[in-house]
């Protein structure tokens, strides 16, 4: 594992911006695995600066991103294929038709789940895959749990992630319970791993997930075990 500390916000998304930018560049046809949240936001913007300045082409690459909320559509601006769209799709080279969100809105989650694994090995498997962590461990929406889940599945929101979150929503009460998430076998399967964290609350879970033990109550701690894990964290 490579843990680097930086100092800033600005930092961190440069150094995970040059880090997705350099596999763009030495695979140009890649599969990424995208995340939401706040911490991929200002990585994203530097990515959308190299497209724009030419220094990296979107046009053959491939997106899987991790997680969706059950129930929202993408014309639903807190759904997660809404805000790639927002932050990224829209504003770089990228097909859009290459880019994958799981659906939130599928009759059958459990299928939609075994769909998108399916998908993921019919595109190879993800070369790169951008993590976030909740204060929980959580990595996707797998949140601390007896076990670790290999496919992508259907999941309950723990109470403390419906609150970290409730700051994207007017209110608690407004943001879903249910989550489709990417499970830790495609995870897993990446050829690179790099999660970035930034903020002092965020310290003591990186601490647990990655200098202590491996156990699916903290479900980063599975990434001690991958081959090429890199891990960003700034204080500020
Ligand atoms: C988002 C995702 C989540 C977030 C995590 C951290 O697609 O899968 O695991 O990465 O909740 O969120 P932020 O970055 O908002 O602290």
């Amino acid at each position: 594992m490579n843990f680097i500390t930086v100092k800033t916000y600005d930092e961190l998304s440069t150094k995970a911006a040059n880090i997705i930018a350099a596999q763009i560049i030495n695979k140009p046809n890649c599969v990424l695995g995208l995340a939401t949240g706040s911490s991929p936001v200002g990585a994203y913007d530097k990515l959308t600066e190299y497209c724009k300045n030419g220094i990296i082409d979107f046009s053959t690459v491939t997106s899987v991103n991790l997680d969706e909320y059950v129930g929202l559509d993408s014309s639903n601006n807190q759904s997660y294929r809404y805000f790639m769209n927002k932050n990224l799709f829209d504003r770089v080279n990228i097909n859009k038709e290459k880019t994958f969100v799981p659906s939130g809105t599928a009759d059958d989650i459990e299928k939609e789940g075994e769909q998108y694994d399916k998908l993921i090995k019919s595109l190879g498997g993800i070369d790169l895959q951008l993590l976030g962590i909740g204060l929980d461990g959580h990595i996707g929406f797998n949140e601390p749990d007896e076990y670790f889940t290999a496919e992508t599945h259907l999941v309950s929101l723990d109470a403390s992630t419906i609150k970290a979150n409730a700051r994207f929503f007017a209110s608690e009460a407004d943001v879903p319970t249910k989550a489709i998430t990417m499970g830790m076998m495609s995870i897993m399967q990446a050829k690179k791993v790099l999660l970035i964290a930034n903020g002092a609350a965020k310290k003591e879970i990186l601490e647990k997930a990655f200098f202590g033990p491996i156990t699916p109550k903290v479900p980063a701690s599975i990434l001690q075990l991958h081959p090429d894990l890199t891990v960003i964290y700034s204080e500020n």
